[in-house]
This record gives structure tokens, C-alpha cells and sequence, in this order.
């Protein structure tokens, strides 16, 4: 038996309920929102799927009723709202940070001991106000970026080498921002072979910048954020806690001197198990690699200061 809750059933939390769902990921879904009737009417929609795709897992929709999440093993946090074309993603915290905050006391009231993801932006920051305000220990607030960075920087190697997206290796580390994520470029592999030696540089630089701005590119064809591929990306983390896959998955996570860094969450690598963060992952980065993650660290802490400023932590 496992039982997660999803907070938010908007496009991006109604679509990690259904990946969950058909992928088996968890007995249990219990999708939660503020809007009346939002939960129980998507909750209803993904389980008269159930039959058609056969999966077993039971999805649950509620209003507002937190007791309904209660001993949940991992609770994934999309509340607030999504970006409009044009707006970053840091241009959310007066809005999201206050509902983030609220929601991350509620759904631990009944589940103390749950693992959190983290979906809503500026993730990053979002994470880290959560680890302070719940005063959580650090391998059980998960912020979710990088997988969805590194998915889409997959995707466009994949797209510039001509090949099956399933072959090819990649990580992006930093913030989960426009200007702040790093494709690293030099690590990724095409069955093993670097990329750098299958594309000319300055391809293999047009794909870091798509990847960069993959959000942004989406936000600016849809009219608000994406949601297929966060979706799935958070399925994809949620599988590797409650399966103990031990699956190494960029992740914004807490940093204790790692990379140099203290009191930031970030994005690295990191293997996600039944414990959630369960080792953090130091790279050997060259100094190029370095400075970027500088900058973006730099650029994460001055989002960061917003919090205190708001006096949410
Ligand atoms: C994106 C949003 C979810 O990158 O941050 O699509």
C-alpha cells in the first residue's frame, strides 16, 4: 500500500495524478484543491480511464479536506499560480510563496512523516521555504526542476542528433530558471559517446539555450505553463521514492558544503530513494561549469532574500 497526494488539480497536478495513476506508480491518489468540485471532477475523469487502460490505482479528488491526505508517503506541492507568456517564473513568489507555505502546513498536519515534493515556482526558492518554515530534515524536500531540465535537454539531443530520446544521457544542474539552469553539455552521451564529438559546438550550443528556455517556449505556445512533461517528471520521482529505485535524478536539493554551498536548495545530482534524497552527487565540474553555477547560485539566493523579506522565513 502507498499513498500520495497531489496538492493543486490544475493542468499540472491533475497530470502527475493521471501518470501516477497509469503507471501504477501508488495504490492510493488523493488530488486536492481549493476550487470547489476541481479535485472530485478530474479525480472522476482519470478513474473512468481505469478500465480502458487497466490500471488499478484508486484516485480520490477533494476539496480543501486535508484529512483526507492523511498518512500520505509522499505529497507533491503544485498550488499557485502558473506564468503567463512573458513573466518568469521568479515574477510568482508574491503570489505563491504565501499559498506554498500554508499548503506545506496543512498536508504535514496529517502526514508528518511524508516525503515533499516540490512543483510550485520559482521552484527553487519554493523548495527552500519550505525546508526552513517546516524546519524538515533535508533528504525529505525534493525540488523537482531538474529532471524536467534534464528530460528536455534529452529531448532536444535527441531532436539534433536524429535518435531515440531513450539513448541519450544528459543532466541539467543549477536553478530552474530561464537564465539560471546548466546543461552540461560536456557529460552528455549518446549511447555512451560523448555528444560533443557527434554535433558541431555551436549546435550543441543551440541545444543548451532551447533547453534553457524550453519553459519559456512552451508558456509562449500555450498561454500558460506546460504541464505534460512536469507532470510526467514528477511521476518519474515520485516512482523512484516509493519503489526504492535509487535512481540518480537532478534535483533541487539542500546543500550542506556540497559544491561549495550552504543554505541554498539548488539543483544537482542526487539519488532519489524510499528516503527521498538519499546521496547527493558531487560532479567533477570544469571551471567554465563553475562559474555558471556560481552565477545561477548567486541569482537563486537573490530570489531567496525575497523570502525574508516577506518575513515567511
Ligand atoms: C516549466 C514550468 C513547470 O518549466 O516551470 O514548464
Amino acid at each position: 500500500m502507498s499513498k500520495v497526494t497531489v496538492i493543486g488539480a490544475g493542468n499540472v497536478g491533475a497530470t502527475c495524478a493521471n501518470v501516477l495513476a497509469i503507471n501504477e506508480v501508488a495504490s492510493e491518489v488523493v488530488l486536492i484543491d481549493i476550487k470547489e468540485g476541481l479535485s472530485e471532477g478530474k479525480a472522476m475523469d482519470i478513474m473512468q480511464t481505469a478500465q480502458l487502460i487497466g490500471f488499478d490505482t484508486v484516485v480520490k479528488g477533494v476539496t480543501n479536506d486535508y484529512s483526507q491526505t492523511a498518512d500520505s508517503d509522499v505529497v507533491v506541492i503544485t498550488s499557485g499560480i502558473p506564468r503567463k507568456p512573458g513573466m518568469s517564473r521568479e515574477d510568482l513568489i508574491g503570489v505563491n510563496a504565501g499559498i506554498v507555505k500554508s499548503v506545506a502546513g496543512s498536508v504535514l498536519k496529517y502526514s508528518p512523516n511524508a516525503i515533499l515534493i516540490m512543483v510550485s515556482n520559482p521552484m527553487d526558492p519554493m523548495a527552500y521555504l519550505t525546508l526552513k518554515s517546516m524546519k524538515l530534515p533535508r533528504n525529505r524536500v525534493i525540488g523537482m526542476g531538474g529532471a524536467l531540465d534534464s528530460s528536455r535537454f534529452k529531448y532536444f539531443l535527441s531532436q539534433a542528433l536524429n535518435c531515440n530520446a531513450n539513448e541519450v544521457e544528459g543532466l541539467v544542474i543549477g536553478g530552474h530558471g530561464d537564465t539560471t539552469m546548466i546543461p552540461l553539455t560536456r557529460l552528455a552521451t549518446y549511447k555512451g559517446i560523448p555528444v560533443s564529438t557527434l554535433m558541431p559546438a555551436e549546435k550543441l550550443e543551440e541545444v543548451a539555450k532551447s533547453t534553457m528556455v524550453g519553459g519559456a517556449t512552451l508558456t509562449g505556445l500555450l498561454g500558460t505553463s506546460a504541464w505534460m512533461a512536469p507532470g510526467a517528471a514528477i511521476s518519474y520521482l515520485v516512482e523512484s521514492i516509493i519503489k526504492d529505485q535509487k535512481k540518480m535524478i537532478v534535483c533541487a536539493t539542500s546543500l550542506e558544503g556540497e559544491y561549495g554551498m550552504d543554505d541554498i536548495m539548488i539543483g544537482v545530482p542526487v539519488i532519489i530513494g524510499k528516503n527521498g534524497i538519499e546521496k547527493i552527487v558531487e560532479l567533477e565540474l570544469n571551471n567554465d561549469e563553475k562559474a555558471k553555477l556560481a552565477a545561477s547560485e548567486a541569482a537563486v539566493r537573490k530570489t531567496n532574500s525575497i523570502l525574508k523579506d516577506m518575513n515567511l522565513i
